[in-house]
């Protein structure tokens, strides 16, 4: 059985004072029994994380980053590396989200190089894909997928897949209002994972989370999030209010 993994992406929002309080609040409205059921993650901005683990240390509410660089250290101006979010209380790490790729210019190969440094100390890698508009009109979702997790899952053992999840986000359903139909949804799922079990085997298939991501709200988490394959959600705007992100929690 596989626990249904939410995870909520918070982007470039939250100063330090706005993170606090809604890591508060959400923890509020979750109590045990919600979370031995599920599993809840927190994504916020780098600056924030400190004071989110604060707000949710010993609840079981777990902490992700948005992004790292896959080098331990060195001249990197600006860049945060792996072992810096561990010893935050950093457990999950969200790579390849379609903004970087999109914005930051990062391609499959860099998005591999993260997997393998986010494996090798000990973070979980929530690796993103999906295919962009004219990709899905011109029926190239399935090829863009494949292309996606041959390079970002490149040299990865089957014990490396087995701290990792992977979040099916099609571009066009992010920050638009408009979300994959649920029978889209599960085919894409269902698809993945059986591209997972022919490269990694049945038994590593099945254990593999898929979260879908793109508008998920309130009002869609459940309908999508009861389909065979999915098994979480990646929650980008509707996880900036703790009231729309419980009710996603608890669909
Ligand atoms: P929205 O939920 O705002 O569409 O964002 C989805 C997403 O990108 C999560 O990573």
């Amino acid at each position: 059985m596989r626990k249904p993994i939410i995870a909520g992406n918070w982007k470039m929002h939250q100063t330090p004072a706005q993170a606090k309080a809604l890591a508060q609040e959400i923890r509020a409205g979750l109590n045990q029994t919600v979370l031995s059921e599920r599993e809840v993650i927190l994504c916020p901005p780098f600056v924030d994380l400190t004071v989110v683990e604060e707000a949710v240390r010993g609840s079981g509410i777990g902490l992700g980053a948005q992004n790292f660089y896959p080098k331990e250290e060195g001249a990197f101006t600006g860049e945060i590396s792996a072992p810096m979010l561990k010893e935050l209380g950093v457990t999950y790490v969200i790579i390849g989200h379609s903004e970087r790729r999109q914005h930051f210019r990062e391609d499959d190969d860099f998005v591999n190089q993260k997997v393998l440094s986010a494996l090798k100390n000990g973070l979980k890698p929530i690796l993103c894909v999906g295919e962009r508009l004219d990709e899905m009109e011109a029926n190239l979702t399935e090829k863009r997928i494949e292309t996606q997790l041959t390079g970002g899952l490149k040299d990865v053992s089957p014990e490396g897949l087995s701290s990792m999840v992977v979040a099916y986000e099609p571009v066009w359903a992010i920050g638009t209002g408009k979300n994959a139909t649920p029978r889209q949804a599960r085919d894409v799922h269902r698809f993945i994972r059986g591209w997972i079990a022919a490269k990694f085997g049945e038994g590593p298939a099945d254990r593999l989370r898929i979260q879908y991501g793109g508008s998920v709200k309130a009002e869609n988490a459940a309908s999508l999030l009861t389909q065979p394959d999915i098994d979480g959600a990646l929650v980008g705007g509707a996880s900036l209010s703790a009231d729309s992100f419980l009710a996603i929690v608890k669909y």
